[in-house]
C-alpha cells in the first residue's frame, strides 16, 4: 500500500481477538449451515459459470430458458444468461400469487405513524397499473425513468412498473438536490419522472417536487411527463404541460399488464455513485444476473424463510435499498417493511418501537445508524420487545468493534448472529459475510466471500499476496452475474475505474482490505478519492467543485476525517478571491458554503469543518497534498517532511495556528 492510504481502523483490527460462533438453535433451522456452504464452496470452486448457471435455472423463473452461462468474448465487458428472457417484475410478483397472494409483500408505515398493508395481489395490481399507465404515455423497453420519490411502497411500485415494461430506472435519492437531479436526468436521458409532492421526514416536508421543478427549469429537455404521487398533500406548483397526477395516471388502467420478456442483459437500472474523479456515473446493472445474486443472497446471507418479516432501514435511493428492498426480498416472496422517517420521531425508540409492532424478524442497517443509536443510550431499546428478532445485519461502511458489540449485546440480547456485508454499487449484490449458520463472527469483519465469490489481496503491482496476515488492494477475480455491466454513456471510463489498474484481469473494487490469520477479511476503507459518509459514497471533488462553484471561492480541498457517528466526516480547506476572511466573517461564509454545498449536491455533502487558508499545500509540479490535508484534518502532529512543498509555511495556518 503507498503511504497515502487511509490508515481505517487497522489497530483496532488488529487487536480484535473475539469469535461468535453461531447458536446452536439458530443452526438448527438455517437453510445454510456448515456443511451445505462447505459444498456450496466445493461446486462453485470447481466450476463458477456452472454453479451460477444451476442458481439461476432454480431461483429465478424464465420466460426462455438460456443455454449460455458466462459471455467472456467482450471482456471486462462480461455478459451472463444472454439467450434468456425474463423479467424482474414477474420474479417478484406474478410467480408468487397462486401461493402467497394473500400474503403481505409490503408493510408501510409513515413517519406520523400511518400503516398500510400490501399483500403480493394488490402490489401486483397496483405495479400493473402503473405500468399500463406508462405504457399510456408512450414509454416503452429501454426508455429511461428517474424516480425521485419519498422512501414510501409507492416507490417501490414505480420501480417495479418500470422493470414490468422493460424502462430502464433510475432512483435518485430523495435527499439529492436540484441540481443532482437535473445532472442525472440529463446524463440518463430521461423520458419521464416519477416524483411526489413531498416526503415526511423529521417532523418536516421534503419539497421533492418543488425540487422538481427547479431540475427542470430550462433544463432536461429529453423529461415528456412527470408523475406526481400524492404524498402530503399540500399545495405544489403545476406545471399543465408535464405534470400528471399518480392517482389520475392510474384511474382508468385494468389491473392486469403482461410483463415484457427482457433479455437477461437488458439493463434492468441505472444507479448514480461518486468516483474519484468527475461527475457521478451511471452504474448499469442488468435484468438476469442482477436477480440472481440479488435473489440467492438473501437466502445465505438472511436466511430468509417465509415467515421473516424483513427490514432494511436503507432508502431506495441506494443500492441497498434496490436489492434489499425492492428486488431481493420480493423475489423470495418475503414481507418486507418500508419505514419512511427519521430514526428519532417522536423519540429516540421510534426503530425499537416499530420492530415491537411489526414483528420484525431482521434487520438490517448501517454502522451510522447503529453508532447513532447506541449513543442515545440502551434504555430506548430496552423498553421494546424486541424478541421477534432473530438476525442483524450491517451495510455501507466498516462498523467498528465497538459499536458491533453494542448492537450484539443490546439488540441481539446475546444470542443473535450478526451479519457485516460487504459490497458496492457496482456489485449489485453482497460479496462478502458471514453465513448466519454457518460462520463465526469476528466484530468489525465481514469474514469471507460468498460461494461463487472469489477475491484476492494484490499488491501496488498486482500480484496476489499469498498467506494470511497480509493486507493490500481488494480485488475480484471472477466475474459474476449480478456485477455492473458497464457505466452508462462512458465504457472507457467503466474500464479505466475498475479494470485497467492490474492489466484488466480483476475488477479492483477501490477498496484496501487486511487478511488475518483465520483468512478473515477486514476491509479499512477506500484507497482513491471517495468518501464514506453515513455510509453514503462522495466524491472529494464533487464537493470540490460544488464548493468552487462559489463566487467568493478560489481553490478548495476536500478530506476526509474520522467522525464518531457518520464513520467519516467532510473536511474543507478553502482559500478565498480576496482577503482570507477572519472572526465573525469566516463563521458567516462558512456558513453560507455549507449551504451552497447542500443546495449543489444535498445535505449529506455539508462539510462539517470549512477551514480558511491563503493557500493550499502544493508540491512543486502544482499537486496539492492530499495525505498533509488528511493528517491536519486529524488534528496529527505533522512529522513529515514538508520541506518538498512550495509554499511550506503555510502548514501552520492551515492547522488554524497562523
Ligand atoms: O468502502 C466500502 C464501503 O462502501 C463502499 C461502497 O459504497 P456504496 O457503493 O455506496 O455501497 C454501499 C452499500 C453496499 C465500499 O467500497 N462498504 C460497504 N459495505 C461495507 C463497507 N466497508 C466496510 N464494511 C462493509 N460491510
Amino acid at each position: 500500500m503507498s503511504s497515502d492510504q487511509p490508515a481505517g481502523n487497522f489497530q483496532s483490527v488488529l487487536d480484535e481477538q473475539r469469535v461468535f460462533a453461531p447458536s446452536p438453535a439458530f443452526v438448527d433451522k438455517a437453510r445454510v449451515n456448515a456443511d451445505a456452504l462447505a459444498a456450496l464452496r466445493a461446486e462453485a470452486a470447481a466450476d463458477s459459470v456452472g454453479f451460477w448457471s444451476r442458481l439461476a435455472r432454480e431461483h429465478i423463473s424464465w420466460q426462455t430458458p438460456f443455454t449460455v452461462g458466462l459471455d467472456d468474448s467482450a471482456a471486462p465487458n462480461y455478459r451472463w444468461f444472454t439467450d434468456g428472457r425474463t423479467n424482474a417484475s414477474a420474479n417478484c410478483l406474478d410467480r408468487h400469487l397462486g401461493a402467497l397472494g394473500d400474503k403481505p409483500a409490503i408493510r408501510f408505515e409513515g413517519e406520523a405513524g400511518d400503516v398500510r398493508i400490501w399483500t403480493y395481489r394488490q402490489l401486483h395490481a397496483e405495479v400493473c397499473k402503473l405500468a399500463n399507465g406508462l405504457k399510456s404515455l408512450g414509454i416503452g423497453k429501454g426508455d429511461r425513468v428517474v424516480i425521485y420519490m419519498p422512501h414510501t411502497a409507492e416507490a417501490v411500485i414505480a420501480m417495479q412498473a418500470c422493470a414490468r415494461i422493460g424502462a430502464v430506472h433510475s432512483v435518485v435519492f430523495g435527499g439529492f438536490s436540484a441540481s443532482s437531479l437535473r445532472d442525472r436526468i440529463e446524463d440518463a436521458g430521461a423520458r419521464l419522472l416519477i416524483t411526489a409532492d413531498g416526503g415526511r421526514r423529521g417532523g418536516n416536508i421534503v419539497e421533492l417536487k418543488k425540487a422538481a421543478d427547479e431540475a427542470l427549469d430550462g433544463a432536461c429537455k429529453s423529461i415528456e411527463h412527470v408523475i406526481v404521487f400524492q404524498r402530503t398533500g399540500h399545495p405544489v406548483q403545476w406545471n399543465d404541460k408535464l405534470d400528471l397526477w399518480w392517482h389520475d395516471v392510474l384511474a382508468t388502467q385494468p389491473a392486469q399488464c403482461d410483463p415484457e420478456w427482457v433479455e437477461a442483459e437488458h439493463p434492468l437500472f441505472l444507479l448514480y455513485t461518486s468516483g474519484s474523479t468527475g461527475k457521478p456515473k451511471g452504474i448499469q446493472h442488468s435484468t438476469g444476473g442482477y436477480l440472481v445474486n440479488a435473489t440467492v443472497s438473501c437466502q445465505w446471507v438472511f436466511d430468509l424463510q417465509g415467515s421473516d418479516v424483513f427490514w432494511c432501514t436503507a432508502d431506495i435511493g441506494w443500492i441497498t435499498g434496490h436489492s434489499y428492498v425492492t428486488y431481493g426480498p420480493l423475489a423470495n416472496g418475503a414481507t418486507i417493511l418500508i419505514y419512511e422517517g427519521a430514526p428519532t420521531v417522536p423519540d429516540a425508540g421510534r426503530f425499537w418501537k416499530i420492530i415491537q409492532d411489526h414483528k420484525v424478524t431482521i434487520f438490517y442497517t448501517a454502522p451510522t445508524a447503529i453508532r447513532a443509536l447506541m449513543r442515545l443510550g440502551d434504555e430506548w431499546p430496552a423498553q421494546y420487545d424486541l424478541s421477534s428478532l432473530r438476525l442483524l445485519g450491517s451495510v455501507g461502511e466498516p462498523i467498528n468493534p465497538e459499536a458491533w458489540m453494542w448492537y450484539h449485546r443490546v439488540v441481539g440480547k446475546e444470542r443473535l448472529p450478526i451479519v457485516d456485508t460487504w459490497w458496492q454499487t457496482e456489485t449489485g449484490a453482497i460479496m462478502m459475510s458471514p453465513i448466519p449458520g454457518a460462520t463465526p463472527t469476528k466484530p468489525g469483519s465481514c469474514t469471507q466471500p460468498l460461494p461463487g465469490i472469489f477475491v484476492e489481496v494484490v499488491d501496488e503491482a498486482g500480484t496476489p499476496i499469498q498467506g494470511n496476515n497480509v493486507g493490500g488492494y481488494l480485488v475480484i477475480t471472477k466475474p459474476w452475474p449480478s456485477m455492473l455491466r458497464t457505466i452508462w454513456g462512458d465504457n472507457a471510463r467503466y474500464i479505466k475505474t475498475y479494470w485497467e489498474q492490474f492489466g484488466n484481469q480483476y475488477y479492483v473494487a477501490g477498496d484496501s482490505t487486511h487478511r488475518d490469520d483465520d483468512g478473515y477479511y477486514w476491509i479499512l476503507g477506500r484507497t482513491d478519492d471517495v468518501l464514506n459518509v453515513s455510509g453514503h459514497r462522495l466524491g472529494t471533488m464533487e464537493v470540490e467543485s460544488a464548493l468552487v462553484s462559489h463566487p467568493r471561492v478560489a481553490e478548495a480541498a476536500v478530506v476526509g476525517r474520522p467522525h464518531e457517528v457518520k464513520g467519516e466526516a467532510v473536511f474543507a480547506f478553502v482559500t478565498v478571491r480576496g482577503k482570507r476572511p477572519e472572526g465573525d466573517e469566516a463563521v458567516a461564509l462558512a456558513k453560507e458554503l455549507r449551504d451552497h454545498v447542500a443546495k449543489q449536491i444535498g445535505a449529506i455533502a455539508k462539510p462539517d469543518d470549512i477551514r480558511f487558508a491563503d493557500n493550499l499545500p502544493k508540491t512543486r509540479s502544482g499537486k496539492i497534498m492530499r495525505r498533509l490535508l488528511r493528517s491536519i484534518a486529524k488534528g496529527e502532529e505533522i512529522t513529515s517532511d514538508t520541506s518538498t512543498l512550495e509554499n511550506p509555511g503555510i502548514v501552520a495556518q492551515l492547522q488554524g495556528k497562523g
